[in-house]
This record gives structure tokens, sequence and C-alpha cells, in this order.
């Protein structure tokens, strides 16, 4: 006599599931904001296009920022009206992102869909620093004046109904004062209370700016962004954007899915730098690439879309497109 197997049940199935982790690349921003070379419109097109057939599940598309400050990206509303032709985010396509520093920025992201007809702008983020001389440099503000500034977005956001990101720059280190202490990356997502009050942000995300976390120095980092999270804006999202100077972003992104970190940016081919976080003689880092973070999330028992193969293509491409000088 055979015995009858019982019906799976659904919970216990789904706890067998691997757990998904999301990745945005941010290579057509971050990796391309601080190259000398003017990378032409329809090139940062097409990597954008090379993500999107690598299954990510958003793909950081520029920054609408003064063409005074980041001159590499000034044709940011050209190269998302060129990737309108493209549906809406989902099943076809990753969540198409974008920088915003003020409201100028965001009215610019705006323009963008209304010309389109279409969204292709689905979501921004604003950009502060829990160092006060990193904020200075990049953006010419102290903290506070940057969250004032991201107000009026904020307003915007839930106008159009578009997600808000807030970056804070500088989570483990600073270039120009050295050492952060967590605290300080609470106290910022303190006063960004105010930006969510005013209209929405759905996510916290946490940059090491100078690549310098460490498994020791990111795990306070991040156990500090969620208490003051669950006090101050219950239920935001934290990412973490690493970048890779000393080899330790790979153990920082096993420390951090221990943590339950599931939101990570990366790079394709692991391009990336902020020109702000330069110092004489010392270029800004690349981020983590983003097939080391589908690795790790594998190695780990998670689970991403992301086709290895068309990766590698995209990272392939991204590389010829700076003259291979990031990290292979
Ligand atoms: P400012 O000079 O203080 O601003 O710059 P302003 O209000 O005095 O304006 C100066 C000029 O810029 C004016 O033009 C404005 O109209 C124009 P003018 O009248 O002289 O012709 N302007 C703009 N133009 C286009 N788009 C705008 C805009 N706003 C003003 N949105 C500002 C302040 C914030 C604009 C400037 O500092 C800036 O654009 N900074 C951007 C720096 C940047 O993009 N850095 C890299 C990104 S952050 C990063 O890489 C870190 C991250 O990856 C995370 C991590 O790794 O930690 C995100
Ligand atoms: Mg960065």
């Amino acid at each position: 006599m055979t015995t009858r197997s019982p019906k799976p049940d659904p919970a216990s199935m789904s706890r067998l599931m691997p757990e998904q982790i999301r990745i945005t690349d941010v290579s057509p921003r971050d990796g391309l904001q601080n190259e000398d070379r003017r990378v032409p419109t329809s090139e940062k097109v097409a990597l954008v296009r090379a993500l999107c057939a690598a299954g990510v599940d958003e793909v950081e598309v520029s920054s609408f920022v003064s063409a005074a400050w980041i001159p590499q990206l000034g044709d940011a509303a050209e190269v998302f009206s060129q990737l309108a032709g493209h549906a809406a985010p989902g099943r076809d396509r990753p969540v198409f992102s974008a920088l915003v520093p003020n409201r100028r920025g965001m009215d610019a992201a705006i323009e963008v869909n209304r010309r389109a007809g279409i969204r292709v702008v689905d979501k921004v983020s604003v950009f502060t620093a829990a160092s006060e001389t990193f904020a200075r440099r990049n953006t010419n503000a102290t903290i506070a004046e940057t969250i004032e500034r991201f107000i009026p977005v904020s307003e915007a956001a839930a106008r159009e109904g578009m997600p808000l990101r807030a970056y804070i720059s500088c989570v483990v280190a600073c270039p120009f004062e050295g050492a952060i202490d967590p605290g300080q990356v609470a106290k910022v997502i303190g006063l960004l209370a105010a930006v969510k009050n005013a209209g929405r942000l759905d996510e916290i995300d946490l940059g090491d700016t100078v690549g310098a976390a460490t498994p020791d120095t990111i795990v306070p980092v991040i156990r500090a962004a969620r208490r003051a999270i669950d006090q101050f804006m219950p239920g935001v999202e934290i990412t973490l954007h690493l970048h890779d100077t000393n080899g330790q972003a790979g153990a920082s992104v096993a420390a951090a899915l221990r943590e339950g970190i599931r939101s990570f940016d990366g790079s394709a081919g692991g391009l990336g730098g902020c020109p702000y976080a330069s110092t004489p003689g010392h270029r800004a880092p690349g981020n983590i690439a983003t097939r080391a973070i589908v690795d790790i999330a594998r190695v780990a028992g998670f689970e991403t879309p992301v086709d290895d193969r068309l990766l590698d293509e995209a990272s392939r491409f991204a590389r010829a497109l700076v003259g291979f000088h990031a990290a292979e």
C-alpha cells in the first residue's frame, strides 16, 4: 500500500523559498559621474538597456544636478527621453531613478515625464551626508540646508506618486573628517523625518562614499540607522551603497545580509566614485560590482532575478565605456 504525501502547506513552502534581495545598479549615474571621458548619450542609453536585459530591479539612470558641478550627467533629460519607449516598470523593465538635489532638479524630472507623456523617471533620490564638510563640498550646503531643500522635493514626490530615496553619504568615514560616529548617521535620519512628514520618504540609502566599511564598522551603522528609523520613520527601507577601496565591501554585504538588509546598490563592472570625495592624488573609489553582490547573496541563500551572462555582458560594456580603468 502506498501512502499519499500530505498536501504541501503554502505557509511552510514560503518558508522554504529563498528570500529575494533587491539590486539597484547605479553605474549609469555613480559609474559615469567621475569619468574624464564624456560618454555619448546613446552609449548611456545602451548601458541602461543592457542592465534592463540583465534583470536588475532598479537602474539609477542619471542626475538632475547642476551641469557646472557634474558636467558628465548634463544630458539627464535626453537619456531619459530616449528610454521613454520602454514599458512601465514591472515585468518589462526595472524601476528608473535619478538623483535630484533640490526643487529645480525635481521639476526637471517631472518635466521629462510630462514631455514623454508617460512615466520614465519612476523614482527620485535626494542626497545629504553624515559629514558637514562633505555636505558642503558636494552640495554647497550644510546638512540642515540640504534637508530644507528636500522639503519641496518630498511634497512633489507625494503629489506625483513617485517613491523618494534619501542617501546619507560618509556613513563610515569622510574623506575630509575621517571616521564618522554611527550616532551622527542616526542624527541625520532624525532630521530627515521632516522630509518624510512633508510628503513621502520611502528609503534611506547608507552610502560608504570612501569605501572604508568593514563588517566591524558597517554593522554598528546599520543598527544605529535601524533604531533611528524605528523611532522617526517606521517602515522605511534601508539600502546599502558600498564603494570598494580595501576589498572589504563583499564581506560588508555578507554582514549586512546577516543584519537583515535586503536592498543593495552595485555598479556594473565596479565603476563609480563621487568627484567631491576625491582628494589630491586619490581618486574616489568605485562601487562594489553588481556581480559581486549577486554572487555573495546567492552563496548566502538569497535569490535575485539577475541573469549572470547578461549582467557580465553589461559589465563588460560599462568598463569599455570608461576605458577599462575601473575594477575588473
Ligand atoms: P549651488 O551653486 O549652491 O546652487 O549648487 P545655486 O542654487 O546657487 O545654483 C547655481 C547654479 O546651478 C544656478 O545656475 C542654478 O540655476 C543651477 P546659474 O543661475 O548660475 O546659471 N542649478 C541647477 N541646475 C540644474 N539642476 C539643478 C540645479 N540646481 C541649481 N538641480 C547644487 C547647489 C546642489 C545645485 C550643486 O551643488 C550640485 O548640483 N551638486 C551635485 C553634486 C553631485 O551630483 N555629486 C555627486 C552625487 S552624490 C554621490 O555621488 C554620493 C552617492 O553616490 C552616495 C555615496 O556614495 O555616498 C549618492
Ligand atoms: Mg556613491
